[in-house]
C-alpha cells in the first residue's frame, strides 16, 4: 500500500539555526509513529513542517501522493482541516468558547446540523473523559483537561493523519494510557494513523516504529 504521508529531504532554518536538517520519513495508512529526542532537537519544528504551518527551506510533502508544498496559505489551510488532526503542546483553545465548543470548532464549515455537530463533540468529550465538563471554558479546566480537549478537538472529524506534539505530557500515567488506547481504538476502526512526540518511553513502545532526531536531523 502506498505511504499516508511522505516527507522528503525537509530543512529548515530559522536565521543561522538549523532546526530540521534533511529530515525523511514516511507514515503508512493506520500506522503509529513515535517521534523521540532531546529537547532542541527539532520534533517540534518538524511537526509544523509536515501539518504545512511552516513552509520548508526546501524539501517536499506529499499527501495521499498530492504534494502540498506549493500549496498557498488558504489551500493548506483547507487541506489541513479535511486530513490533519493537530494536538499541539499549546493547546490553542478558545478562551471564549466553552470545551463543548472548542471540539466542534473542526465541523463548523460542515454541512450538518447544529444538533449533529453537538453530538459528534460531545461523544469526542466522552471519549477523553470531559463529558461532564463540557460547559466549562478552558480558563476553568485544569492543563491536563485542556489538553484532553484539545485531543478531542483533533479526533473530532476523524482525519487521515494526527500529529500529537507530546499528547500525553501533562497527564497523569492512567488518563495517558486512556488517551494511547483511544489512539490505537481509532487507528483499529478507522485506520487513523499518528505520528506522536513523545519523551516517554513507555509511550513509544506502543508504537509501531520509532524515529529519533538528533541536532535536527532523524536518526
Ligand atoms: N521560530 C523559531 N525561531 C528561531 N529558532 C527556532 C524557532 N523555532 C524553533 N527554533 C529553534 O530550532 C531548534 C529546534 O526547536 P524545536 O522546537 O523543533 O525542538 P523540539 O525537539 O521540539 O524540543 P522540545 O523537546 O524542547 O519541545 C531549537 O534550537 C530552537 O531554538
Ligand atoms: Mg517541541
Amino acid at each position: 500500500m502506498s505511504d499516508l504521508l511522505t516527507a522528503q529531504s525537509m530543512h529548515k532554518s530559522f536565521g543561522n539555526v538549523q532546526a530540521v536538517r534533511d529530515a525523511s520519513l514516511q507514515i503508512a495508512p493506520g500506522e503509529i509513529v513515535a517521534l523521540m529526542g532531546r529537547s532542541g532537537s527539532g520534533k517540534t519544528t518538524m511537526m509544523h513542517l509536515l501539518a504545512g504551518l511552516e513552509k520548508p527551506t526546501s524539501g517536499r510533502i506529499l499527501y495521499q501522493e498530492q504534494d502540498i508544498t506549493p500549496l498557498d496559505e488558504d489551500a493548506l489551510a483547507l487541506w489541513r482541516r479535511a486530513n490533519i488532526g493537530l494536538v499541539f503542546q499549546a493547546f490553542h483553545l478558545i478562551p471564549t468558547l466553552s470545551a463543548l465548543e472548542n471540539v466542534a470548532f473542526p465541523l463548523y464549515p460542515d454541512k450538518i446540523s447544529a444538533s449533529e455537530r453537538k453530538e459528534r463533540a460531545l461523544a469526542r468529550l466522552e471519549q477523553v473523559g470531559l463529558a461532564q465538563r463540557a460547559d466549562h471554558q478552558p480558563s476553568k479546566l485544569s492543563g491536563g483537561e485542556q489538553q484532553r480537549v484539545a485531543i478531542a478537538r483533533a479526533l473530532v472529524n476523524t482525519p487521515g493523519l494526527i500529529l500529537a506534539d507530546e499528547p500525553t505530557g501533562n497527564l497523569d500515567s492512567q488518563t495517558g494510557d486512556e488517551i494511547l488506547n483511544l489512539f490505537h481504538e481509532l487507528r483499529r476502526e478507522a485506520g487513523v494513523s499518528f505520528l506522536i512526540v513523545t519523551h516517554d518511553d513507555k509511550v513509544a513502545a506502543t508504537a509501531d516504529r520509532i524515529l529519533v532526531m538528533k541536532d535536527g536531523e532523524i536518526q
